[in-house]
């Protein structure tokens, strides 16, 4: 009845990413510490791979984990970088549809991936601090491979439904999106929809995945934290912390800005726009 002078925007074959709303005026001061921080994540993250490649010494469990961690840092950041800087340095706002959902899908995959390969690193440290003599038998590189590959399934498949979903939406009021990348929820949130089921799966994906790793994370950590403060001697305690110090800091590093991103979202409605957005890209 009323669709009349909506139906352009059905479907629209484009979106428009804002960026970081409200600030459009310092995007390019706001671009240097990004453009930064991915040029040394690129430079940073293929060392790694180009070392462990080399070093033979280094062909083990948490090595490749590490690896597959830079491998994911490296597709997470440049699935989002890249557009981002665009937006900032040339205003090139407008997203293809498709272009958008794949986007979409490359984010929560392989964010969720991340997190999935924290739980091995942790597994991997807790192996290999509680239980030092059986680390080689028990961490083989089967099961390594085996692991990976694991998460890479629950991932792979957990973020289909995102880009599907939001595919099923109708769009009539707006194709602005108040962010710099396609994120399922900024996306869903224009539909003019009843939108609960893509609500509910975002909410049940990141409760089942965050909920689960940071679990099984927290759980290593309260027998690897046992384990070292069991120990006699201090220079014995902190030879085996410094083995998974980095671990736990790239953890907090993780999960921090993401449930902190979360609760802002959920609660905090009266924190400017903007604030989200930064925070989000962080
Ligand atoms: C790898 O990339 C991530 C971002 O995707 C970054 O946070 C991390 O610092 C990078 N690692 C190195 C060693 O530069």
């Amino acid at each position: 009845m009323s669709d009349s002078n909506a139906t352009d925007f059905n479907n629209p074959s484009t979106f428009i990413l804002l960026g970081i709303p409200g600030l459009e005026a310092t995007h390019v001061w706001i671009s240097i510490p990004f453009c930064t921080m991915y040029t040394i994540a690129i430079l940073g993250n293929f060392t790694i791979l180009f070392i462990v490649k080399r070093e033979l010494s280094l062909h083990g469990p948490m090595y490749y984990f590490l690896c597959m961690l830079a491998v994911t840092d490296l597709v997470l950041s440049t699935s989002i970088l890249p557009k981002t800087l665009s937006i900032f340095w040339f205003n090139s706002r407008e997203i293809d549809f498709r272009a958008c959902l794949t986007q979409m899908y490359f984010i929560h995959c392989f964010s969720a991936m991340e997190s999935g390969i924290f739980v091995a690193m942790a597994l991997d440290r807790y192996v290999a601090i509680c239980h030092p003599l059986r680390h080689s038998t028990i961490l083989t590189n089967r099961l390594v491979a085996k692991m990976g590959l694991a998460v890479v399934l629950r991932d792979g498949l957990l973020a289909l439904p995102f880009p599907f979903l939001a595919r099923r939406w109708p769009y009539c009021t707006t194709n602005f999106i108040p962010q710099s990348y396609c994120e399922h929820i900024a996306v869903v949130k224009l539909a003019c929809a009843d939108i609960r089921i893509s609500s509910y799966y975002s909410h049940f994906v990141v409760f089942s995945v965050i909920g689960l790793d940071v679990s099984f994370i927290a759980m290593s950590y309260t027998q690897i934290l046992r384990a070292i403060f069991s120990l006699p001697r201090k220079d014995a305690r902190l030879k085996t912390f410094g083995t998974c110090g980095s671990h736990l800091c790239a953890v907090l590093a993780f999960y921090f800005p993401g449930l902190f991103s979360f609760l802002t979202h959920q609660f905090g409605h009266n924190v400017p726009p903007h604030f989200h957005v930064l925070i989000a890209n962080m």
